[in-house]
């Protein structure tokens, strides 16, 4: 049997084995190390409507609670990017009397510390414990809880319908759709709208980046996908945006069906997807000999470098990184240790590979021969902050969109 469909009960043909992969946001403590969680990470199309997606799913309490790790305002990037979608979501509700902004994953507030700061109401749906009271801490309105059909139904009793329902980086992480997509017809204004960005597939099939395919993103969405998913549910794919961020995301703007004329940008959009064949096993077969062949470059160079006694250190204890030291298994040998910002990552071990993950300042004490750039979606922002680690000699490794030194 194959497995089925998350969207549309169809048959799912699978075209990538990630192998054996741990939670990737699971730092570990040596305690913890007894007990690792472990799945099949592969991906798959639905040869109904097009959705790519996980063909296993971890449950959602493993990956989302208390102690969850990752903090969206850990770059200035994306605290920018933030601060200026929410302007813009302000500015589309500007003529509600009394307008209501509603997030899910709002994380440790990034986005709705700046609803909040213009004093309109709103809420956001956070499960993970320690990043939702970081948001309440700046003033943020917080549920802790997953948004579905029925917390969503909740809301709506309580402080009626939402003008605008946003989520970054989320969407995708939910595999029962279904639940979600009820959720926000219950609590969606008649003219409201419901935007939400996550990484786009056609920039994950362009780049070969295959560390974008974890536990926590089960779906990869294309506007034709999306455009088919929202139609169920008496919803309509009106407008589409390509954003730079996080390697290349695409924004999708949904409204009730008929509520608004779509773009010329969506149809558009489509065109280009059936041009890149995104939904073509020769494609997607392509990709998966390309992820290959990554594998195949990154293990070449990092076991040559360590003949020639040249240390390595990686930068950012990413989630994708989880994906690329298990799929391609690199452990402490390869790699010494990871520098990370973020103190609830320090002093743990990475998913699986149990590299240890380190503070960003012991980057520079000393400076290794080579960084390995695990947090490559930031590199502008890092390498300009890192520039003295180029003027003592170092030299980057990246892997996307192909290995390479610089
Ligand atoms: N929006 C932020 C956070 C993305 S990480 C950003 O773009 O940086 C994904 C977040 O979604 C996590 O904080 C996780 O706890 C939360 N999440 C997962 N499932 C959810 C659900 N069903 N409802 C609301 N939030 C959810
Ligand atoms: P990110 O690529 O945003 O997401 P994911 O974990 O989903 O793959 O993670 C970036 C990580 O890199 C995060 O742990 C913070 C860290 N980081 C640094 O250590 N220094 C920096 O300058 C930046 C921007 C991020
Ligand atoms: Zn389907």
């Amino acid at each position: 049997m194959p497995p089925i469909c998350q969207i549309c009960d169809g048959a799912v043909e699978e075209f990538l084995d990630l192998g054996r992969q741990p939670l990737s946001d699971a730092f570990l403590t040596e305690q913890d190390l007894a007990g690792e969680f472990f799945y099949r990470l592969a991906v798959g199309v639905c040869r109904s409507c097009t959705m790519v997606q996980l063909v296993e799913q971890v449950p959602r309490d493993l990956m989302f609670h208390e102690d969850y790790p990752y903090y969206s305002s850990g770059s200035s990037v994306m605290r920018e990017h933030f601060e200026t979608t929410a302007r813009a979501l302000l500015a589309r509700c500007a003529d509600e009397p009394d307008p209501f902004v509603v997030e899910i994953g709002s994380n440790d507030g990034v986005l709705l510390k700046t609803v909040k700061a213009a004093g309109v109401r709103h809420l956001g749906f956070e499960p993970s414990g320690k990043v939702a009271a970081a948001a309440a801490e700046h003033g943020v309105r917080v549920l802790t809880d997953f948004f579905d059909a029925e917390s969503a139904a909740a809301v709506q009793h309580n402080d009626g319908p939402a003008d605008v329902i946003f989520a970054a980086n989320t969407i995708c992480h939910i595999p029962y759709m279904r639940s979600i997509l009820e959720g926000v017809d219950r609590l969606l204004a008649a003219d409201g709208i419901f935007v939400f960005e996550d990484p786009y597939f056609g920039d994950i099939v362009a780049k070969t980046s295959f560390d974008q395919i974890y536990d926590e993103h089960f779906f990869f969405f294309t506007a034709r996908s999306v455009q088919a998913m929202v139609a169920g549910f008496g919803l309509e794919l009106v407008d589409v945006e390509r954003l730079p961020v996080h390697g290349g995301e695409v924004r999708y703007t949904i409204a009730r069906a008929g509520a608004r004329p779509p773009s010329d940008a969506v149809g558009a959009l489509i065109e280009a997807e059936r041009a890149q064949g995104l939904a073509d096993l020769v494609t997607l077969r392509r990709f998966a000999a390309d992820t290959a062949r990554v594998r195949a470059d990154l293990q070449a160079l990092l076991r040559r470098l360590r003949e020639e006694g040249q240390q390595v250190v990686g930068y950012g204890a990413t989630a994708k990184s989880a994906t690329v030291t298990n799929f391609c298994g690199i452990d402490s040998d390869l790699v010494s240790f990871v520098c990370d910002t973020t103190p609830a990552k320090q002093g743990r071990l990475t998913p699986g590979t149990h590299i240890p993950v380190r503070p960003a300042e012991a980057f520079a004490d000393p400076y290794p021969p080579y960084a390995l750039l695990f947090a490559w979606n930031h590199a502008d922002e890092i390498m300009a902050k890192e520039q003295g680690f180029r003027e003592s000699g170092g030299r980057w490794i990246q892997y996307v969109p192909e290995v390479h030194v610089s």
